[in-house]
């Protein structure tokens, strides 16, 4: 193979520049060309092609987003556009793809391997909802950021004895709701995989209350129920709560990366490389028990990654 293309897409995540920078760098060393495919899948439809060499990503390894940038393309769900994709990556002499995304983004990677033509995934969502692989390029930062958020929300909480409640991200997964909340200490997590009770949640605070704890904190993932409709639910059981919403939105995907994120993009990107010049083709590059692995993307797009139950559990008995 001497060209093949890059590209990031759907949601962006903390740590896409650094699998970039990889993916352009370690191609340089393998004496490979390596193609920038401008905003995701609208720069394959639009034939938005760049060369990239090692100093075009140069400071890019710290710096959250995608200096690609990134796109959502509901028509690329349509064979004769992912066709199109394909007719413009040939009539460019690239012979090979590598897709920077998270579920969407490997589906659309999935439809145009099945084309025949090589491609390779690296798992970037802050979502961590990929089948196969243990974490995704983002994730770490997100969940980070709103641990930190949550360890300066609780003070307020403290100090004024209030219920916070705490969204974030996932709108269909509750993974970064789950880490962020036993990391951050939170009395009661909510997440779309698992059914709540709000009566339940109620009475274990006025429980709390009559031992004299004050104060909560509640991480709801947005796919769960939002912040806001819980405030609600919860003043209909308990109108004299003290309650305040904090919903951390887009804090959570941006920013520099964290040394997890910075690493595990590094190696991503260069088994990406490595696995389409070995004649991989339709498979996504992740880590599982530590180890980088291809992943069929067939799989990843699928199959249905699970919570961690025993974490859930123990995030429930840390916090009585
Ligand atoms: P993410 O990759 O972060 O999960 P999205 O779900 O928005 O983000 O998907 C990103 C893009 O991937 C979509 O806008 C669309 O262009 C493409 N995509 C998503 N699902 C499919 C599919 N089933 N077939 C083809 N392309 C898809
Ligand atoms: O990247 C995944 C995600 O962060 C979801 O958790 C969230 O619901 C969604 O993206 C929102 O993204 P946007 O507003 O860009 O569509």
């Amino acid at each position: 193979m001497k060209r093949i293309a890059l590209l990031t897409s759907g949601g962006d995540a903390s740590g896409m520049n650094a699998a970039i920078r990889s993916v352009v760098r370690v191609g340089y060393v393998r004496g490979v060309e390596v193609i920038g495919v401008y905003s995701g899948y609208k720069g394959l439809l639009n034939a938005d092609f760049h060369p990239l060499l090692p100093r075009d990503v140069s400071g890019i390894l710290e710096r959250g987003g995608t200096i690609l940038r990134t796109s959502r393309v509901p028509e690329f769900k349509e064979k004769e556009n992912q066709l199109k994709a394909i007719e413009n990556l040939k009539a460019a002499e690239i012979e090979g793809l590598i897709v920077i995304g998270g579920n969407g983004s490997q589906s659309g990677n999935y439809a145009l391997s099945e084309t025949g033509f090589p491609t390779i995934g690296i798992a970037s969502t802050i979502d961590n909802d990929l089948w196969g692989t243990d974490y995704t390029i983002g994730f770490d930062t997100a969940v980070n950021t709103a641990i930190n958020a949550i360890d300066k929300i609780r003070d307020a909480a403290v100090s004024h004895g209030r219920t916070f409640i705490v969204e974030v991200m996932g709108r269909e997964a509750g993974f970064i709701a789950l880490d962020a909340g036993l990391g951050g200490g939170a009395d009661f997590i909510l997440v779309p995989e698992i059914p709540f009770n709000i009566e339940k949640i109620v009475e274990n605070m006025r429980e709390a209350f009559r031992k004299n704890k004050m104060h909560h904190l509640i991480v709801c993932a947005e796919g769960a129920i939002h912040g806001r409709d819980l405030e609600k639910e919860i003043k209909k059981y308990m109108p004299e709560a003290d309650t305040r919403v904090s919903v951390l939105g887009y804090i959570q995907r941006g920013g520099p990366p964290t040394r997890f994120d910075r690493i595990l993009a590094s190696q991503l990107g260069e088994h990406a490389v490595d696995a389409l010049l070995g004649g991989e083709k339709g498979k996504l590059v992740g880590i599982k028990d530590n180890k980088i692995t291809l992943i069929p993307l067939k799989d990843a797009v699928t199959k249905r990654k699970t919570l961690n139950e025993e974490l859930y559990r123990l995030a429930e008995e840390v916090s009585v």
